[in-house]
């Protein structure tokens, strides 16, 4: 394949063997390191949109004057090498409205750079949960907007690719807002692809505190309901406006699923809304507090599909309540667990770090997750 332009010397093909760990498709555009070096400004800290838990992203400005967020990881860790890999294997092949582009990737020398399309607004949490200056005020259409088409970029994942992707960190910091403030959803790095024809996944745990689901938290058992658990989390952060890790609510210190829990039980739910939300209309926002309250339900079985939660907040469904149970809670850094169905104590997940846990506490342990390894926000 010839040259193209904006500094990309062509198309990844088959048998172009660049990567020693074999990345290669057909799909994404290389750059050479000097390409994204100059379009960033040699990676000037000025020019610097995130700070992740694997590195710093850049805003960068390609020769045509193309906008690109580029992602440097680093190769000293595994995991950087690792999580570069995993992103191009995932995203590389498909397109959505409500998922980041990636554009391309730099794979030359030591160097392993993603390069996604560039989005004017941030993210979800800047937006919303970030520092005064940085915030935006979102208005209920907007906030609802966000809402549904998050949960349809993850139907789409979970539903429509095959084999199926679990995000595994579904959280503000990953949902990105473009120019009209529509979410897509990015940062792929320890996403996990689905067969059809298994139930569940025992792995090592990777995620976030405050949006982990309980049997995945406790049990590494990872299902695409790990997901619909995380999106409601973030569905109450997006109504609340506030933080799931940070908050804790009331004289009891609960976390946000339990506050949301509590007021549904007393008839106090609307409580929960965001100050700053003035006008809303009541009875929308009460469905989507209790979609969410359906998605972080202890059972993972009794949690919705990503494809119904779509339905329930496009459509003016009544949702039946008496169905609902309560929310499952993984703490960290205490023994306490309020899920309604289990006896277990939780192992202390703190931030990366590793916690054996005492596979004679439950059979479904799965023997080879000894591992918890859960990233800060
Ligand atoms: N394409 C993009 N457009 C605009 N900002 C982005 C883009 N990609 C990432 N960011 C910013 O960088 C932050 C970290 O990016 P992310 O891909 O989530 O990295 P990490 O793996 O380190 O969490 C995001 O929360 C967001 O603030
Ligand atoms: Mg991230």
């Amino acid at each position: 394949m010839g040259c193209s332009c904006f500094g990309v010397f062509g198309r990844l093909q088959e048998g172009n063997d660049i990567d020693p760990q074999g990345i290669v498709n057909n799909r994404v555009r290389l750059f050479t390191y000097n390409a994204l070096r100059s379009a960033t400004g040699h990676f000037h800290p000025p020019n610097k949109i995130g700070g992740g838990s694997f590195g710093v992203v850049y805003k960068g400005v390609l020769r045509d004057g193309t906008r690109v967020a580029v992602k440097p990881l680093s190769t000293e860790s595994k995991q950087g090498t690792k999580e570069f890999l995993t992103e191009i294997n995932i995203i590389s092949d498909i397109k959505h409205q409500n998922l980041v582009e990636l554009i391309g990737c730099c794979a030359e020398g030591n160097h392993r750079i993603l390069v996604y399309e560039y989005l004017e607004n941030n993210s979800l949490a800047s937006a919303l949960l970030g520092s005064k200056s940085k915030q935006i005020n979102l208005d209920w259409s907007q906030r609802a907007a966000i809402c549904k088409g998050t949960a349809t970029g993850l139907a789409f994942l979970h539903e429509e690719v095959e084999p199926s992707v679990v995000h595994r960190d579904v959280k503000a910091s990953n949902i990105l807002l473009d120019d009209n403030l529509l979410p897509k959803i990015s940062d792929f790095g320890i996403a996990k692809l689905f067969p059809d024809n298994v139930t569940h996944l025992s792995t090592r745990v990777a995620g976030t505190v405050g949006y982990l689901a309980p049997e995945y938290a406790m049990f590494g058992q990872l299902t695409k309901k790990a997901d619909v658990y995380s999106f409601g989390v973030l569905v109450l952060e997006i109504i609340s406006g506030r933080n799931s890790a940070n908050a804790a609510f009331g004289e009891e210190m609960l976390v946000l699923v339990e506050w949301a829990w509590n007021l549904k039980e007393e008839g106090r739910l609307l409580e929960i809304v965001d100050p700053e939300l003035t006008e809303y209309p009541e009875h929308v926002i009460q469905r989507f507090i209790k979609v969410a309250l359906f998605c972080t339900q202890s059972a993972s079985h009794q949690r919705p599909d990503m494809k119904q939660v779509v339905e329930m907040l496009t459509k003016e469904v009544t949702l039946n309540e008496d169905l609902l149970t309560k929310p499952g809670v993984h703490k960290p850094h205490t023994s306490r667990q309020s899920t309604s169905g289990s006896s277990q104590t939780s192992s202390s997940v703190g931030n990366i770090g590793k916690t054996t846990v005492n596979a004679s506490r439950s059979t479904i342990i799965d023997s080879s997750f000894v591992e918890t390894e859960v990233l800060p926000r």
